[in-house]
Formats: structure tokens, C-alpha cells, sequence
């Protein structure tokens, strides 16, 4: 199976909100919400992508021409390649109402085991998802972390508590943005936006290290750490929660200079290629996240779809680091880019 076969197929099984473009930039499902697409005009998705394609590889072929490494190392576990698949709260609502976002992670995870890497799966809105995911992230090797929404405090501990059942996972997410979700407020009326008083008593309740996701200032980031934060994800969820937000490309560096490496640093939104994970590097992430061509994927091959992604995207990022003179991940540098 090829990526172009996968495309073919996904366009087959996926509905009818996504269009399966030749790029996933976030033109054709701009308003479908339910859907792929972006809140309000529907602009974010797209900002996201064309943000990356602004910044320039500095070209660099006189260096020793040795091996390159793409591995590195996340919560004690070493990756493959520093990427993380994302979570996905439903596939049913927003492509295919036959689909299931249970088969979704077990694929994810299954597909991330054979190829070095970790799945972040949403613990979902129902408790049934929580439960399969659990299962999923036992039989392959523990390379899931969970995903909370904001709910109200009492439900974000209990569900760290079924996390922490049986083995624990190697880290669990907040994902603080998802206050901006106007289905999340109806299904949980009293969760919302995070003090951080209470991002510091759910860190005590984490028991593991606890990871924030949706933060796009150099403010918020200090903040979550303030609260424990061993890492956060520089997101602003692919564009769904806020509409002209800048794009996570444009915030990043900032971000992770405000970091100066007290913790971890995960970016999102618009990263498609392993082209576009070299840059994230190169400004200062340690990893990045992809979703929808990760949907798209799953839609058109399952475990065996997912897997020739990620090849497609290993290629991509060793051929980048060999062309612009890194042999490691730790070797890119900001010099390797130009803005
Ligand atoms: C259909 C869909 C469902 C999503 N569900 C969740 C979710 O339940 N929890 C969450 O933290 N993020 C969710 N996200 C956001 C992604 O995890 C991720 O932050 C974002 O989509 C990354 O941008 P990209 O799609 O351009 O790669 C969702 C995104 C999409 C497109």
C-alpha cells in the first residue's frame, strides 16, 4: 500500500465532510463544524498550514555524510521519531456515523507500537471510549496518553483515577483549550476554563506527569508551569476553538523561549509533512502532533494506513535533517530555518 493508494481509499470510507484533498490545508472543510473544519469563518486550519510553508529550509551538504537518527525520548520512552498522533474526541459526529472512534485509538495505538511512537486519544464523551482505549493502550505496550477535556474538577479526577487502574499511563493531558467548544459546555455544564490553582490540584491528582494542552502564549505557557506542567502543547486545536488566533508556527518560538526548557514542549496544527516537523524542531519544539491527515489515514487502511503515513513522513524528516547537515534531532537548529 502507498500514500497515494491510502488517499484513494479514505475517499471511499471517510463521508462526505472530509474532501480528502491532495492537502490537508483546511480550505475545502472550512465551515463544516460538525466536521473537519474550523470555528467561526473557519480560517484557523488554513492559517495553521500556510504558516509552516512561510518558513525556509537553509540548505547545508558539506557536512560528514554519516547516519542520520531521528529517534528521541518522551516521559522515559524512547520514539522513534519525535511524533505523536492526537486525540480525536469523535469520528462519528464529524465524518462517518458508521465509523468509531474506539477502532480509531485501537488503530492508532497498534500501528504506533510497530512504528516507535505514541497515541494521544481523547478519553471521549461517553465512558465506553475511556474503557476501550485503556484496553487498547495495555495490549500495545502502554504507548497511549490520555486526553481530559476541561469538565468540572470532580469528573477530571475520576477520570484520572480509571487512568491510573492496572498500569498507568506515562503521562495525562488536560486539554484547557477545549473550553472554547460549544458542544463540550452542553455535555458538561459546569467544566470551562482552568485556574492555576486548579491546574496544580490536578497535577497532585495526575500522579504521572501532566500534560496541558492548548496553550498559544508565552503567558499561559509560564502559567502552566507554574502549576507543574511538565509539558505543554502549543495548540489552538487545529483552529476549532477560536477563530484568528495567530498560527502555532507564528507562536511557537516565543513560546519556547519563555520555556527555556523547564518542560517539554509539543506543538500542533497544520503539520503535514516530515518537512514541516523539521522547521517545529528548528524553532524549539521537542515533538510534534498531527490529527487530521492521521484520521485521513486511519480512513484509508487502518493500522496498515497510519503505518505507511508515518514511513512517508520518517522519509520526509530524514531526507530534510540530511539536506540541511543535522544527524540527530538535538543537531537542529534554529540556523536551519529562515523566516
Ligand atoms: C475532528 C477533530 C476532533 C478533535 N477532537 C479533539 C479532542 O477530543 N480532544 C482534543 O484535545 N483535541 C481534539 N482535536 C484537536 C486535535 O487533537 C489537534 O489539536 C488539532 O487538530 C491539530 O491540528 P491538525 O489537525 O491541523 O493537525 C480534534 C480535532 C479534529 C479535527
Amino acid at each position: 500500500m502507498n500514500y497515494s493508494e491510502v488517499l484513494e481509499t479514505a475517499k471511499q470510507n471517510i463521508g462526505t465532510t472530509c474532501k480528502v484533498c491532495p492537502v490537508c490545508n483546511g480550505l475545502a472543510c472550512r465551515n463544516t463544524l460538525p466536521g473537519p473544519g474550523s470555528k467561526g469563518p473557519g480560517n484557523g486550519a488554513n492559517d495553521n498550514y500556510n504558516a509552516w510553508h512561510k518558513i525556509k529550509l537553509n540548505m547545508d551538504t558539506i557536512v560528514a555524510n554519516t547516519e542520520i537518527d531521528t529517534s528521541t525520548s518522551l516521559f522515559g520512552r524512547k520514539l522513534d521519531m519525535p511524533l505523536l498522533t492526537a486525540p480525536v474526541g469523535s469520528i462519528r459526529l464529524q465524518y462517518h456515523p458508521d465509523s468509531d472512534v474506539k477502532d480509531f485509538n485501537e488503530q492508532c495505538m497498534a500501528a504506533c507500537e510497530t512504528r516507535g511512537l505514541m497515541h494521544f486519544y481523547s478519553t471521549g464523551l461517553e465512558e465506553l471510549t475511556h474503557v476501550a482505549a485503556i484496553k487498547s493502550r495495555m495490549a500495545h505496550g502502554n504507548n497511549g496518553v490520555p486526553v481530559i477535556n476541561p469538565e468540572a474538577d470532580e469528573n477530571i479526577v475520576a477520570q484520572m483515577k480509571r487512568c491510573n487502574e492496572g498500569q498507568s499511563p506515562l503521562a495525562i493531558s488536560v486539554v484547557v483549550d477545549s473550553a472554547g467548544l460549544p458542544h463540550l459546555k452542553e455535555c458538561h455544564g459546569s467544566g470551562g476554563t482552568k485556574s492555576v490553582e486548579q491546574i496544580r490540584m490536578l497535577k497532585e491528582a495526575a500522579g504521572v506527569p501532566l500534560v496541558i494542552k492548548g496553550v498559544m502564549t508565552a503567558k499561559s505557557a509560564l502559567k502552566a508551569i507554574e502549576a507543574g506542567a511538565d509539558a505543554i502543547i502549543v495548540s489552538n486545536h487545529g483552529g476549532r476553538v477560536l477563530s484568528d488566533t495567530p498560527a502555532t508556527a507564528e507562536v511557537l518560538e516565543e513560546i519556547a523561549q519563555a520555556v527555556n526548557g523547564k518542560a517539554t514542549i509539543i506543538v500542533d496544527g497544520g503539520i503535514r509533512s516530515g518537512i514541516d516537523m523539521f522547521k517545529a524542531y528548528a524553532l524549539g519544539a521537542d515533538i510534534c502532533m498531527i490529527c487530521r491527515p492521521v484520521i485521513i489515514s486511519y480512513f484509508g487502511g487502518g493500522q496498515a494506513g497510519l503505518e505507511c503515513y508515518f514511513d512517508k513522513l520518517r522519509a520526509e524528516l530524514t531526507d530534510t535533517m540530511y539536506m540541511c547537515g543535522a544527524r540527530s534531532i538535538s543537531q537542529i537548529t534554529r540556523d536551519m530555518v529562515r523566516i
